[in-house]
């Protein structure tokens, strides 16, 4: 009897230290690696699209003549309206002192950014709603932290590329591999 016991309380103390490390590893898993992975970065200002909601979105966001996506918009477009401060805000200041007055472009970080090897444009996917591919923006009065792999150095918001195919197949889109890798 005495024997048994020994050997049932030797087994719960393996059970015991199974579950703290599997448990340990699960921790270090699905909540530590993934904060280490990722460093968080801000835009070099806060830009506030719900503060431009008097203007429309193609203002800074549209197709060039040769169909190619003018992205984020330079300083130029700020300057017409941002000369001069025309609030109190800390952001605005920073952009006219340290950007328009010094003509110098904002280095804004790309949520969407694809790595190198793929290809994507706009212009086949003109008629569909941005926020089919984006967050939405357009009642944002901060833009939200940036995550960057440290290992590859690409975005974490970037759209999977199983993302693309569900579409793709849908649609009737070709899947083809060169279609996005090129
Ligand atoms: C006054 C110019 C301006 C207007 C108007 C504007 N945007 Fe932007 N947009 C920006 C700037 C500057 C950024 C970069 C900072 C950021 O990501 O918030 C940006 C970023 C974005 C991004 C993020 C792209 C990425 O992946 O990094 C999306 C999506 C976007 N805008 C969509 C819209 C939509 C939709 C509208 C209309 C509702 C709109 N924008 C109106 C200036 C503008
Ligand atoms: C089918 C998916 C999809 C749709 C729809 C889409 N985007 Fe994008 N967008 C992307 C991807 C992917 C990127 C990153 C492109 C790259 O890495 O070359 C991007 C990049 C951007 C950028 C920043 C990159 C740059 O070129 O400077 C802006 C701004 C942007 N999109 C705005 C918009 C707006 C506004 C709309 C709606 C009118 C829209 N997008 C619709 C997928 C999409
Ligand atoms: C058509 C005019 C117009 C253009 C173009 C424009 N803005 Fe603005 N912006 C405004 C108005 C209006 C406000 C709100 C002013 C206020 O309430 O203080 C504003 C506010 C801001 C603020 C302060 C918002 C806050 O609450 O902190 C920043 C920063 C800013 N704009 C950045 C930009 C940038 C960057 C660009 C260029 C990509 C740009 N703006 C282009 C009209 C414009
Ligand atoms: C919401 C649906 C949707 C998503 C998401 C989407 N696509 Fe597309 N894509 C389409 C459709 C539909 C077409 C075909 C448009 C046409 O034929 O006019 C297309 C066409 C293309 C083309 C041109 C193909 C050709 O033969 O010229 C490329 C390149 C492309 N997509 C890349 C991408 C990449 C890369 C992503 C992910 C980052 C992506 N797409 C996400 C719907 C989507
Ligand atoms: C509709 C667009 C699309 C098609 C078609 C496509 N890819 Fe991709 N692929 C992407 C995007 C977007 C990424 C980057 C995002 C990611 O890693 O998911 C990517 C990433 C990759 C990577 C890097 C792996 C990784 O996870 O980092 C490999 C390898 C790859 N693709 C191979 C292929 C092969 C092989 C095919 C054909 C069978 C193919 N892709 C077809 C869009 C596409």
């Amino acid at each position: 009897m005495e024997h048994n016991k020994g050997a049932t309380s030797g087994k719960v103390v393996v059970v015991v230290a199974f579950l703290i490390g599997f448990i340990g590893a699960l921790v270090f898993g699905w909540v530590i690696f993934p904060q280490i992975l990722y460093s968080k970065k801000y835009q070099p200002i806060n830009f506030s699209h719900a503060a431009h909601q008097d203007s429309s979105c193609e203002d800074c966001h549209y197709f060039r003549e040769d169909g190619t996506y003018s992205g984020i918009p330079n300083i130029d477009n700020c300057r017409e309206c941002h000369e001069e401060m025309m609030g109190e805000s800390e952001a605005e200041r920073i952009l006219v002192e340290e950007y328009i007055q010094k003509d110098k472009p904002i280095p804004w970080l790309i949520y969407a950014w694809q790595p190198d090897n793929v290809y994507f444009s706009h212009a086949p996917h003109k008629d569909m709603d941005c926020v089919r591919c984006h967050r939405d923006v357009s009642e944002e009065e901060k833009a939200p932290p940036y995550y960057e792999n440290r290992l590859t150095g690409y975005s974490k918001n970037t759209m999977k590329m199983v993302e693309c195919e569900k579409c793709h197949a849908a649609h009737g889109a070709s899947n083809a591999c060169q279609v996005c890798h090129k």
